[in-house]
């Protein structure tokens, strides 16, 4: 299991921030291309991009790069001139239907073509932040087999209904919601909002568990400082991996006897609830947390 819990941005014309986040332990990192370049900056922008990508150790991190929209003239080049770098995959910003992701996979598949990359290789990542794309959540969702996540962007979503942001997010809640409903729908994962608070870090981490609560498999951060409490968000507590940890060796041993439903710790406990604990071992397993042997 790949962990996706910190999605960190930096703009792809900053070789400084793009080296830093080379070297943090973080799952993801996005090298922008879209609104965090100027629009006279954006060939540099590519070239530093690639440049970080073939010269670069990120470790075990991942290396995104976000193109500008798929409804413009600079997506193309963004994709042709950073192709060389190989990155781990492209997020395509203001996804509003399917046809959105198809154009982008059909650059990715002439330049996969030419390079002689293995067909398919590159991922792709939706982010849905307009009026549009939440109505067409699920068919963005299904729209390429190399989609691995939808990605929920609360701000400029705000601003194309009109709304007003508030702390509590009651204004982007419907939104949040369809986004990660129609990702695990479609069998994806759901990447959340970013927080824009760069001084409180209690309200990133409200936020964040937030998030998780909701389904959410991780967060998109702007600055290195949220990694952390992003992490410690999305990864579950030695409570949980222990309560999971029993609750597993009980069902198997419940298996044994035969019995499907059975009460667990005063609970009565079924198969959502072994799948749910099961998911927790896996994420504790992925982020080396240790998960206690536990007799039924
Ligand atoms: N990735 C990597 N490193 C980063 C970083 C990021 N997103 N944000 C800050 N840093 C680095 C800075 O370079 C600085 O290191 P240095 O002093 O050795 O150069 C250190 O972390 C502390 O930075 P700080 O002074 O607190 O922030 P700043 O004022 O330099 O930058 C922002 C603030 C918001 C401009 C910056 O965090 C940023 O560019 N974030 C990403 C924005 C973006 O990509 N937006 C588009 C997607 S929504
Ligand atoms: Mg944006």
């Amino acid at each position: 299991m790949r962990l996706r819990r910190s999605v960190l941005f930096m703009p792809g014309d900053s070789p400084r921030k793009i080296e830093k986040a080379a070297a943090l332990d973080v799952d993801v990192v996005v090298m922008d291309l879209e609104d965090g370049v100027a629009a006279a900056r954006k060939e540099e922008a590519r070239r530093s991009i690639v440049d970080a990508l073939k010269h670069l150790d990120f470790g075990r991190t991942e290396r995104w790069v976000r193109i500008n929209v798929p409804t413009g003239d600079l997506f193309r080049a963004d994709i042709e001139q950073t192709a060389a770098g190989q990155p781990d995959g492209y997020m395509i910003p203001k996804v509003s239907s399917a046809e959105d992701v198809r154009r982008v996979e059909r650059v990715l598949e002439a330049v996969e073509a030419e390079v002689g990359a293995a067909r398919g290789g590159r991922a792709s990542l939706a982010l849905v932040e307009t009026a549009r794309g939440v109505v067409n959540a699920f068919e963005i969702a299904q729209s390429s087999e190399r989609l691995v996540a939808l990605l929920f962007g609360a701000e400029d979503f705000a601003g194309d209904v009109g709304a007003e942001r508030t702390v509590e997010g009651a204004e982007v809640a419907y939104a949040r919601g369809a986004v990660v409903v129609a990702a695990k729908a479609a069998g994806i994962e759901a990447i959340d909002t970013l927080c824009t608070d760069l001084k409180s870090t209690e309200v990133l981490a409200r936020d964040s568990v937030a998030g998780r609560r909701m389904g959410y498999d991780g967060k998109m951060c702007i600055h290195p400082k949220h990694v952390e409490t992003i992490h410690r968000a999305f990864d579950p507590t030695a409570e949980q991996i222990a309560h999971a940890a029993r609750l597993v060796a009980a069902f198997e041993a419940h298996q044994e006897r035969g019995a499907g439903v059975f009460d667990f710790e005063g609970k009565m406990v079924d198969m959502p609830m072994v799948r749910a604990a099961e998911k927790v071992l896996a994420r504790a397993r992925a982020a080396n947390l240790v998960t206690p042997p536990f007799e039924a």
